[in-house]
């Protein structure tokens, strides 16, 4: 049997559907080439934004032909977005082809219940919500040889006031620290050099455990100065921090530790104070700007880059403007800016002074450009220097040239050989550009 794996979202989803193919693999399944060879389909699934399930339910849609072409074939849809409450709706319309629907808490008994559907039972849905921990020490497919994404930390306890995550992904649970250590050094040993470490919120680590009276539970600093130890490893990133948790302190620590230090993505949101409460974020700007002034202090040659939401629930333009000018003066290497989307079940999306589509866009627009601005200065103040990028492959874009990542995760395109793949090389930039630095 060989089944095919589409992945929608963001990295937490790609780690999962690495386990979820580790898992069909111990199954004694096999990777199809393309979806039109596979037995069985899983689609892993999102709901952060309206944009990614109108996709989703197109893919799913576009499905149907699979069973036409192919009626013996299974088809799976798991993740965030199955385990919404106002998943019936899709099941009801474009799902009904769906022979298994599981949710983030149930996608690990893929295997069990593909025997059943193969059984003659179904259609299946389970969304239940028994908080098993995902089993991730089952063997993941890695997806890259030397870059590898290690979980750290499940669910979230923010509840922002626009975010679906919490409410699909369960509370926080930490994972286990001897656990996490054990894959990093056994990813180590197989040649892995960079590790991202995985999380909705990482600086949370080990708070559940401290809540329930653990008072020496390891935390976020302790799990990356131990991390930092694990020889081979020469680089780690983590995704995502929270303002709310990130103290000044925790940049003295990283500081201390040159394979962390050159790299912060600190999702932001709004510059606005009184927006950034209606989002129940937890800081204020000063609270945001105190972190990112030591960041610069201790490490200037860091690239720190940021999440913003634009037209949520009230945002005048007045607010925008603070937006705008705060994010002038932070100063940002790139940002990812989204259009606020109303998530069924979260207390925005029936907030009063919804903001018209139009002047969302309107909005989007004057930030990206002031952005892009910001960025392409960060990326001229490369010219001339040396960097080390750890080599990606070919470039996707311009498959002439291969392409790597810096300490400070800036993408550089260069003249590379195939050898140099997973190898940290010396390049020296002679070209800069919005998105991209270049060395030819
Ligand atoms: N846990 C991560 C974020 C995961 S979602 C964190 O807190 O940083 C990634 C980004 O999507 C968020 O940072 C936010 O900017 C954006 N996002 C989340 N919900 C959204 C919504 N309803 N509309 C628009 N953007 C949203
Ligand atoms: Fe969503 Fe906020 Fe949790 Fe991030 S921290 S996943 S934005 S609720
Ligand atoms: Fe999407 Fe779930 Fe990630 S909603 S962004 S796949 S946590």
């Amino acid at each position: 049997m060989k089944y095919y794996i589409k992945t929608f979202g963001c990295q937490m989803n790609e780690h999962d559907s690495e386990i979820i193919a580790g898992i069909l693999e111990s199954a004694g399944y096999q990777p199809a080439a393309d979806l039109a060879a596979a037995d069985v389909v899983v689609v892993n699934t999102c709901c952060i934004r309206e944009s990614a399930e109108n996709k989703i339910r197109g893919y799913i849609g576009n499905l149907k032909a699979c069973k036409y072409q192919k009626p013996g074939v299974i088809l799976a849809a798991v993740g965030c977005m199955m385990q919404q409450k106002t998943i019936d709706g899709l099941l009801k319309r474009q799902g009904r082809h769906l022979d298994i629907v599981l949710g983030t808490y149930q996608q690990h008994r893929l295997p069990e219940y593909i025997a059943r559907v193969l059984a003659g039972e179904g259609p299946i849905v389970d969304i239940s919500e028994d908080n098993q921990d995902f089993p991730d020490e089952l063997p993941s497919r890695l997806s890259s040889k030397y870059s590898a994404q290690v979980n750290i930390i499940y669910g979230c306890n923010n509840f922002c006031s626009y975010c679906i995550v919490p409410h699909v992904r369960g509370r926080e649970r930490s994972r286990d620290f001897a656990a996490i250590m054990s894959e990093l050094h056994s990813l180590a040993e197989v040649g892995v050099k960079e590790i991202m470490l995985l999380g909705q919120n990482v600086n949370s680590y080990g708070k559940d455990w401290r809540r329930q009276g653990q008072a020496d539970a390891p935390d976020f600093a302790e799990l990356l100065q131990a991390a930092s130890q694990v020889e081979g490893i020469e680089r780690i990133r983590y995704m995502s921090s929270h303002p709310r948790d990130f103290s000044p302190q925790l940049v003295d620590v990283i500081s201390d530790l040159p394979k962390v230090r050159d790299y912060y993505h600190l999702p932001l949101q709004s510059g606005c104070d009184r927006i950034l409460q209606a989002m129940n974020r937890g800081y204020s700007t000063a609270d945001y700007q105190a972190i990112l002034a030591r960041i610069r202090e201790k490490t200037p040659q860091a690239a720190v880059t940021t999440d913003l939401i634009v037209g949520f629930p009230g945002e005048t333009e007045a607010d925008f403007q603070q937006t705008l000018d705060f994010v002038a003066g932070c100063r940002f290497d790139a940002a990812y800016t989204f259009l606020y989307s109303p998530r069924s079940g979260t207390p925005a999306a029936t907030m009063a002074e919804q903001v018209p589509l139009a002047v969302k866009k309107e909005r989007l627009q004057r930030l990206v450009t002031l952005q892009n601005s910001l960025s392409l200065e960060h990326n001229q103040a490369y010219l001339g220097q040396k960097v080390q990028v750890l080599v990606e492959g070919l470039s996707k874009n311009n498959p002439d040239f291969y392409t790597g990542r810096t300490a400070s995760n800036k993408i550089v395109i260069f003249e590379g050989r195939p050898e140099q793949i997973g190898q940290l090389v010396d390049l020296t930039i002679t070209g800069a550009k919005t998105w991209h630095l270049e060395a030819f």
